[in-house]
């Protein structure tokens, strides 16, 4: 039975579709009737035919179209459960996650494009026989999930970065408890960070765990990480179960569910302190991601832990922050707090990028959840977003040192290239 769409309904679905047509290469044929469309398009992202799924769902979305129904409705209700809120991976002991690590390895070792199509594009595939085994591995701990049809969805998104293998959550869940992908922030932090063998760590803002899982394997004694959201913390776990080997001696992750500091006990101390904090300027009263929900200025979670970092550091100890700062072509409002926060310490301040608003929300207002974002360029309240590295640390005269970082940012770039084929070098 065909979808029946209300006039508001169907303008909007002309508008999505209109979109989807110019990016996904659609024919006027296929966008022709918008209900059709709808129809045929779930049809064929169930057979694993269709390569705009992101598409469907917020067609979908935007239509308020419960997908069950619709599903049900077209006779498709086999495949219903694909559409579903997907949980957090689960893991449950060494040999499974020896066994999801190795499926993960083999696939990307057998194919790179394949891999990246499957979890990072979030397109499905129909396994080839080498991969069958894999899938049902990935399948039992929640990666992905099968059709009956035999094509395979990913639930999750996977970043390989050096030895990591990291679950993010698939964009499609726009969810204010999205867990946050990996992007040039996680790249750059995680290749920068100044670990030391032995070195207790805390990351504040934990989410998936990249950067805490990088710095047990680069030798640290003690890593804790803290998360106010639950599903972060059980990415995180995920993560650490397939990223962690207690035979190479790695440090297992203590995970802390709560705001910042507020769950450690009143004597923990850290040589390193890593924070990669939400800092997106957000309207008031606008319900948005965690992971990036920074208050009006974008700087509410930055002002909140700053003040507490120096009392949680060990003596020698050092603080790591990877931020985005809204302002002018020339300056970075962010770094004036960073140094008022660590007045005897010496603060790096590496400028890693500088984009124009345009052109950031361009490159985000597509994806679901971000409506709203460009406020504040209609405010002119800013015109640039920077992206910026903090190193505080008392080794050395205390104050502001500039660091050049476009070796290390060019190295980013080639990592970030490998994910997405149109990912563009840094200016
Ligand atoms: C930008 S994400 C960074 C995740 C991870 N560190 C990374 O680099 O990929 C920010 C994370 O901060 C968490 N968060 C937000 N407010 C917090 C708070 N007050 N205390 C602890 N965690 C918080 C969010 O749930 C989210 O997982």
């Amino acid at each position: 039975m065909p979808l029946r769409l209300t006039d508001e309904q169907a303008r909007l679905a002309a508008k999505l579709v209109s979109d989807a047509k110019t990016r996904a290469g659609l024919t006027n044929g296929q966008i022709a009737d918008k209900a059709g469309y709808v129809e045929k398009t779930v049809r064929d992202v169930l057979k694993g035919r269709c390569r705009v799924r992101k598409t469907v769902s917020k067609v979908c979305r935007a239509l308020k179209i419960d997908l069950d129904v619709a599903l049900n409705e077209a006779g498709l209700n086999d495949a219903a459960g694909l559409w579903c809120r997907f949980p957090p991976p689960r893991i449950e002991g060494d040999t499974q996650a020896r066994a999801v690590r190795g499926a993960l390895e083999a696939f990307l070792a057998r194919d790179e494009d394949r891999f990246c199509r499957l979890f990072l594009d979030e397109e499905p595939l129909v396994p080839e026989q080498a991969e069958r085994p894999w899938t049902e591995i990935l399948a039992a701990a929640g990666y992905v999930k099968a059709t009956p049809a035999g094509a395979v969805w990913p639930c999750v998104r996977v970043f390989f970065l050096d030895e990591l293998l990291i679950a993010t959550d698939l964009l499609a869940h726009a969810e204010e408890d999205q867990v946050f992908s990996l992007m040039l922030e996680q790249v750059f932090l995680v290749r920068s960070m100044d670990v030391r063998k032995g070195d207790h760590v805390l990351e504040l803002c934990l989410g998936s765990g990249v950067n805490a899982l990088a710095a047990a394997h680069r030798g640290a004694a003690r890593v804790v990480g803290v998360d106010v959201s639950e599903r972060a913390l059980a990415f995180a776990a995920a993560n650490a179960a397939v990223n962690l080997s207690r035979e190479r001696g790695d440090a297992p992750l203590e995970i802390l569910r709560g705001n910042l500091f507020e769950p450690l006990a009143a004597e923990d101390c850290f040589d390193l302190i890593l924070v990669n904090p939400p800092f997106e300027p957000v309207p008031r009263g606008m319900r948005y991601f965690l992971h990036s929900h920074g208050g009006e200025d974008g700087l509410d979670v930055v002002r909140a832990l700053l003040p507490g970092v120096p009392q949680r550091l060990r003596p020698g100890g050092r603080f790591e922050m990877y931020t985005c700062t809204l302002s002018d072509e020339r300056s970075e409002w962010v770094t004036d707090l960073v140094l008022a926060a660590f007045p005897d310490f010496r603060v790096e301040v590496r400028r890693v990028a500088c984009v124009p608003l345009e052109v950031s929300f361009t490159e985000f207002h597509d994806r679901p959840g971000y409506a709203g974002r460009d406020r504040p360029v209609s405010q002119g309240v800013t015109t640039h977003a920077w992206g910026l590295h903090f190193r505080a640390l008392r080794d050395g005269p205390a104050g502001l040192v500039r660091i050049d970082a476009m070796d290390e940012v060019r190295a980013c770039d080639a990592t970030l290239s490998r994910w997405w084929r149109e990912w563009r070098t840094n200016p």
